[in-house]
């Protein structure tokens, strides 16, 4: 074997990253409920039942100031860790929403279209809660002879409470259903990049 001929990259690559924003968790639930109160109806897009807050956008939360403080800490956490991935971006904008499942709510499999990262938060996370599926979505999820592997084709997310995951983008996922008596809450990202300007 001549090791110095070895060479290896890692294409078509996926993250899942996870850090715990310093932002209490009370404060944040304190702006979910705020943002309940203006939009009791909420709107239908993936979810089956439960409750799914407007799209929010970065640029305009100042009343929400907890979410604004996620939001700046997401930003820090993916232009450190892509810098630190070799693939360093700037994070452009991020689009948001709050989600509630009550017992038996679920979330279709979905992707979210173009964004370059999503995340999730949980402030309230029960337990029974409906896990967070992430699946492989190339033709990997035809093999069989893949369980058990760091490649397979299905992961579910063990999510804590008051802790923010971060995935590629292009992931699809859903949302099993939930089973506690308590509400699950959760407040979705859409982040978008471009890339950092040439010095
Ligand atoms: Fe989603």
């Amino acid at each position: 074997m001549d090791y110095n001929s070895i060479l290896g990259d890692r294409i078509f690559y996926s993250t899942l990253w996870s850090f715990r924003p310093t932002c209490a968790i009370s404060e944040v639930k304190k702006n979910l409920e705020k943002v309940k109160k203006a939009h009791p109806k909420g709107n239908k897009i993936s979810n089956y039942g439960g409750w799914q807050s407007p799209c929010m956008s970065f640029a305009d939360i100042e009343q929400y100031p907890a979410f604004k403080s996620l939001c700046d800490e997401l930003t820090e956490f993916i232009e450190v860790m892509s810098e630190n991935d070799g693939s360093p971006v700037v994070v452009n904008n991020i689009d948001f929403w709050a989600n509630e499942n009550k017992k038996h709510d679920y979330n279709k499999t979905h992707s979210h279209a173009t964004a370059d990262y999503i995340a999730v938060y949980y402030p309230k996370y029960p337990e029974g809660s409906g896990s967070l599926d992430i699946l492989r979505t190339d033709a990997g999820r035809l093999l069989t002879q893949n369980w058990g592997h760091p490649y397979n084709s299905e992961i579910s997310l063990e999510a804590e409470e008051g802790r923010m995951y971060v995935l590629s983008g292009h992931l699809m996922h859903f949302v099993h259903p939930h089973t506690s008596d308590e509400v699950r809450q959760s407040l979705a990202f859409n982040i978008h990049v471009k890339l950092p300007p040439q010095i």
